[in-house]
């Protein structure tokens, strides 16, 4: 039977499965935990690399003339004043003048403190660029920044991009890199962090074709969500009226099921302001001239801009399912930390568990594989159902041949999503495998 969740219960059960199953544990959680920060632990950082390597692959192997770059966290100062950051980066603020609780002024309706009902302050601008200090003597420092941004440091590196490949444009450059903003209201868990990862396509076009490059990267990164999620119907476009400084027009890729915010990606037509800022501001020509017309001018970008939690929480709010006191999550696949999980039928019979490592160790070369032999199959179905793992492989006495050549060297394959169970010989497993999850 299948259970109906109010969405709040559904993100404290996702919450709550993250850290007993090891996928995201809380950030210096021994020292009380640091607000906006978070860990990825051993589940959590197969099934983000794996949703990593899909987007990497697909950008780079499935669109022609666009390469990839991993840039600095930390760049020259006038990068940030260049970008506009500096002066524009920020959130307005309101305070509570009796117990000094800072909030959102977006957030807030009235002028009254949501904690003990004072009295709040006008909202006030508060830059959320994350300051370091570069140096070793005190008062001799340089102040700078974590990037913002991921998406500065391909702008910085777009000529030594051109000079070193024979791209022409149009072409994009990609990237999936870290950013750091001291948000104002950190929280909703990987929603809204102060370290966070971002996948960004800069894509730079003529002017003219503009609109044209826009519209295609809106469908085409649309198409790319809808590839990887469990219920595709939950995603959705929103058109921004209120534009960042850097844009002339922007869409939001949204996860609309979402018990808390939404937007999971941007895509902004950012014109030619970033080029023509890091040129004015740095004295060097940004400008791209075509070799077939001459015609000189400084390049439009499309840009689509994700953040890798973001998806990563809302994937996993997604395929979270109840079944009875089943809990199954229904990923991707591709995505899945583990593709498969082995077992000998009991773990006191040493020809099956003998059988069941070598199989075992057969898949591990391939494909990220579970081992389990504690209790009995039924509860470790349920174990692999709840992080996700699309096959359960299970050694029993059939394979060891007691029941006739037929079933000798065959095992059983239990399907994740529908519990089927199917007879498949061993010297197919692996191609079976490969060819359902991706490997
Ligand atoms: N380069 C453009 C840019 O950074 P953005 O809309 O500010 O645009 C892009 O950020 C994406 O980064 C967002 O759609 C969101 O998925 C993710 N993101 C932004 N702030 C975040 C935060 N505090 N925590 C987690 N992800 C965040």
């Amino acid at each position: 039977m299948k259970k109906e969740h109010k969405n709040t219960d559904l993100m404290e059960k996702v919450v709550s499965l993250c850290k007993r199953r090891g996928f995201v544990f809380p950030g210096s959680e021994i020292y009380g935990g640091l607000q906006g920060f978070y860990d990825f632990g051993p589940l959590g950082v197969e099934l983000k690399n794996n949703l990593k390597r899909l987007w990497w692959r697909w950008m780079t192997k499935e669109h022609e003339n666009i390469v990839g770059i991993d840039g600095a966290i930390i760049t020259n100062p006038k990068v940030w004043e260049a970008s506009g950051h500096v002066k524009s980066f920020s959130d307005p603020l309101v305070e509570c003048k009796k117990c000094h609780h800072r909030f959102k002024a977006d957030d807030i309706t009235g002028d009254k403190c949501p904690d003990c009902g004072g009295q709040l302050t006008e909202p006030k601008e508060f830059n959320i660029l994350m300051q370091t200090h570069l140096g070793v003597i005190e008062g001799e420092k340089t102040d700078t920044y974590l990037r913002g941004e991921a998406c500065q440091t391909i702008y910085l590196d777009y000529k030594n991009v051109l000079n070193t490949t024979r791209l022409k444009i149009p072409f994009g450059i990609c990237q999936i890199g870290k950013a750091f903003r001291n948000e104002v209201t950190p929280g909703n868990f990987l929603f809204r962090q102060r370290e966070f990862e971002q996948w960004d396509l800069q894509w730079f076009c003529h002017p003219s074709e503009t609109e044209k490059w826009f519209e295609y990267w809106k469908e085409e990164r649309m198409r790319w969500y809808k590839s990887i999620f469990t219920r595709p119907e939950n995603l959705g476009f929103h058109k921004h009226e209120k534009l960042a400084h850097y844009a002339k027009q922007a869409f939001d890729i949204e996860y609309t099921a979402s018990p808390v915010g939404k937007e999971m990606e941007g895509i902004h037509s950012r014109g030619d302001w970033d080029l023509s800022r890091h040129s004015e501001f740095s004295g060097q020509d940004l400008s791209y001239v075509d070799s077939e017309t001459g015609e000189k001018f400084i390049p439009n970008i499309v840009e689509t801009s994700g953040g890798v939690d973001r998806t990563f929480l809302f994937l996993l709010l997604d395929a979270y399912a109840e079944e009875g006191d089943r809990v199954i999550l229904k990923l991707h696949p591709g995505l899945a930390p583990y593709k498969a999980a082995v077992f000998p039928l009991l773990a006191n019979k040493p020809q099956l568990v003998e059988k069941a490592r070598e199989i075992y160790d057969l898949l591990r070369k391939d494909m990220n594989v579970a081992w389990d032999d504690r209790g009995n199959v039924g509860k470790r179905y349920y174990a692999q159902d709840e992080i996700g793992t699309p096959y359960c492989i299970t050694v029993d006495f059939d394979t060891l041949g007691e029941k006739g050549e037929d079933a000798k060297d065959t095992v059983t394959v239990r399907d994740r999503d529908t519990a089927k169970q199917e007879r498949i010989a061993i010297s197919d497993l692996g191609a079976y495998l490969k060819e359902h999850t991706g490997g």
